[in-house]
């Protein structure tokens, strides 16, 4: 890493508006949160199941001035105070980030201070740094957010390699599918998970699906598809599906699929530093499950505290810090992309 650019007290202001949270949030060294504002748009996506992309984007125009006001005055500073001004400007959908990029491109150019670009699955990576200050590089690291599943090397603050992916749904996204066809309000995956704490996870029995000859890789969209049957195939008998068993099995067998991959991924390459990180990172069973495995082989284990496993603006501040170091900078020409690899940041 570049150190040269490194001074004592380096502030970042930080946008984040990927998905259905508009987010701004003050970081200092990309470890300190001098403030973090979160406006969620939860209420109104639910009426429809899920996030509606139009709808996020008109939202996030409306709040995003105030969200980045909050923020600045919470941590009591103005805009010349700033370092950096960093945003999420890939993946997600692409008319919501496009609002935050814009506004910190505006922000930047207005001020004159650096604008930094950051990819969202290394934002969430860096949520960790906020929560365990002592942690550092390399580690391995399991990445479980609403769109991606991955396993990824962390070399590096900036430098990174897949090592395993799904092959199709991402982990988060089949937790709401199912829960949505339980009869939960989005976003399925917390209430999936309440529901679990309270069931027999062995009432459902589960496939446990591998990818042939990837044994890194996951695959859930089976795994759904047999949870969906289960439902579909009751209410066509006319029978009850209890939510807490069902949603109790289905977790065990996602966790199961994760753990069992992330710990082998974790033996194989000798990594003995594991790390989790996004919406999924969140997960009761996970955690509690992550924290035997990690304990019985002597791994050290970090995780994110909950308010950090969502999407925020304080993790975007975190991984900036470490962007702007390796001398990621981006012009007035930054642009937003609904996909890319988090190797290339
Ligand atoms: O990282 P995130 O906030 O947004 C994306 O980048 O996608 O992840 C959101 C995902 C959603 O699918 C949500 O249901 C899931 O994380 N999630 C959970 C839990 N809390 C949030 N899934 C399982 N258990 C949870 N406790
Ligand atoms: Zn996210």
């Amino acid at each position: 890493m570049n150190n040269s650019n490194k001074k004592d007290t380096f502030r970042i202001l930080a946008i984040e508006s990927s998905c259905d949270e508009t987010a701004a949030a003050v970081v200092e060294n990309g470890r300190n949160v001098l403030s973090n504002v979160v406006v969620s748009q939860i209420d109104e996506h639910k009426l429809y199941g899920g996030v509606v992309p139009e709808i996020a984007s008109r939202r996030h125009v409306e709040a995003i001035s105030s969200v980045v006001d909050k923020a600045l005055s919470d941590a009591d500073l103005a805009l010349e105070d700033l370092d950096a001004i960093a945003v999420t400007y890939a993946p997600g959908l692409i008319g919501a980030l496009l609002v935050g990029v814009n506004f910190a491109k505006g922000l930047s150019y207005a001020s004159g201070v650096p604008l930094v670009p950051v990819h969202h699955l290394r934002s969430h990576i860096a949520a960790n740094y906020i929560t365990n200050k002592e942690l550092e590089p390399p580690f391995l690291c399991l990445v479980v957010s609403g769109g991606h599943s991955h396993i990824v090397y962390v070399e590096d603050y900036t430098k990174m390699r897949i090592i395993g992916k799904t092959r199709d749904d991402a982990a988060g996204e089949v937790f709401d599918k199912v829960a949505r066809t339980i009869g939960m309000p989005y976003p399925g995956g917390v209430n999936l998970d309440k529901k679990a704490e309270l069931g027999n996870d062995a009432a459902y029995p589960m496939p446990h699906p591998r990818v042939a000859d990837s044994p890194y890789d996951f695959s859930f969209s089976g795994l759904k598809t047999a949870a969906l049957n289960i439902i579909h195939n009751a209410e066509q008998r006319g029978e009850a599906v209890s939510a807490e068993d069902l949603s109790a099995s289905y977790r065990k067998a996602v966790v199961g699929c994760l753990t069992e991959n992330f710990i082998k991924a974790a033996n194989d390459l000798g990594c003995k530093t594991l790390v989790i990180a996004g919406g999924v990172s969140a997960n009761t069973l996970l955690r509690r499950e992550l924290e035997r495995e990690c304990a019985e082989r002597g791994f050290e284990l970090y995780m994110p505290e909950l308010k950090y496993c969502g999407d925020n603006g304080a993790m975007v501040g975190a991984q900036a810090y470490y962007e702007y170091l390796s001398g990621n900078i981006a012009d007035l020409s930054l642009n937003a992309a609904a996909t890319r690899s988090i190797e290339l940041g």
